[in-house]
């Protein structure tokens, strides 16, 4: 299918490149002129796949925000394609928020319209979505939100891109409780001196 990411950073990046292998056509909607990592993406993904926000919305059946989550409300005018599309937000509103909401999910629920809006690939580092595998073992990762439909779709996405599972935390009301997990991993990798190279698995006895 083709899909649309929004950004083209260090989440951009690891995302679109496991898309494409996994056989999606990937659109990044990127901010012109080109930044140096778009450039660098570009080298990557072919410049064909570089486009404004609009376009990408407009030609793609679902999206993937990766903008820094306080940057969503300035997108909405270029979104408005987007309402009746699945929405997946990876953003993190760690230091600074899209106010008055409390996330960027929250922030396109209520400016896009959108009724399909799923929060994944938020809760492990870029590094990890590029490379789910651990000697063998894949990682986990975890969504959250009301739409069934968009859970699909992200559960299929993550699987798609090599995780292993994708746990479902419930509704809305799980949102922010998916970015206090995103917190967790940062805690542990950044501020507890872990490093980036791991990930959270959940274990279940038979
Ligand atoms: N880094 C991680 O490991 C990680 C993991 C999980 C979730 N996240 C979350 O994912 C989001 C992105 O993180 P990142 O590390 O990928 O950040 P990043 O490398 O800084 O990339 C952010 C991207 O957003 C674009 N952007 C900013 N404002 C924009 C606007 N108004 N319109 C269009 N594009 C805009 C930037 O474009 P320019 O290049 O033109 O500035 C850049 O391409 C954050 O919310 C973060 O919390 C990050």
């Amino acid at each position: 299918m083709t899909i649309a990411i929004i950004g083209s950073g260090n989440v951009a990046g690891a995302l679109a490149a496991g898309l494409k292998k996994a056989g999606h056509r990937v659109l990044i909607g990127a901010r012109f002129p080109l930044s140096e990592k778009s450039i660098r993406l570009a080298a990557v993904l072919g410049e064909d796949a570089f486009c404004t926000v609009e376009a990408a919305a407009a030609g793609a059946e679902a999206l993937i925000i990766t903008t820094p989550a306080e940057k969503v409300p300035d997108l909405i005018p270029q979104l408005k394609d987007a309402a009746g599309k699945i929405i997946i937000d990876a953003t993190n509103a760690i230091r600074m928020k899209p106010e008055p909401y409390p996330t960027a999910f929250h922030a396109i629920k209520a400016l896009v319209g959108a009724e399909h809006v799923v929060k994944c690939f938020n809760t492990t580092g870029f590094e990890n979505m590029a490379h789910p595998d651990y000697r063998g073992t894949g990682l986990d990762m975890f969504m959250a939100g009301d739409s069934q439909k968009a859970k699909e779709l992200a559960r299929k996405l993550a699987l798609d891109i090599g995780f292993a599972a994708c746990w479902d935390f419930g509704g809305d009301d799980k949102v922010e409780l998916l970015e206090k997990l995103a917190l967790c991993w940062i805690n542990l990798a950044i501020m507890q001196g872990h490093g980036r190279n791991m990930a959270f698995k959940i274990l279940k006895r038979d």
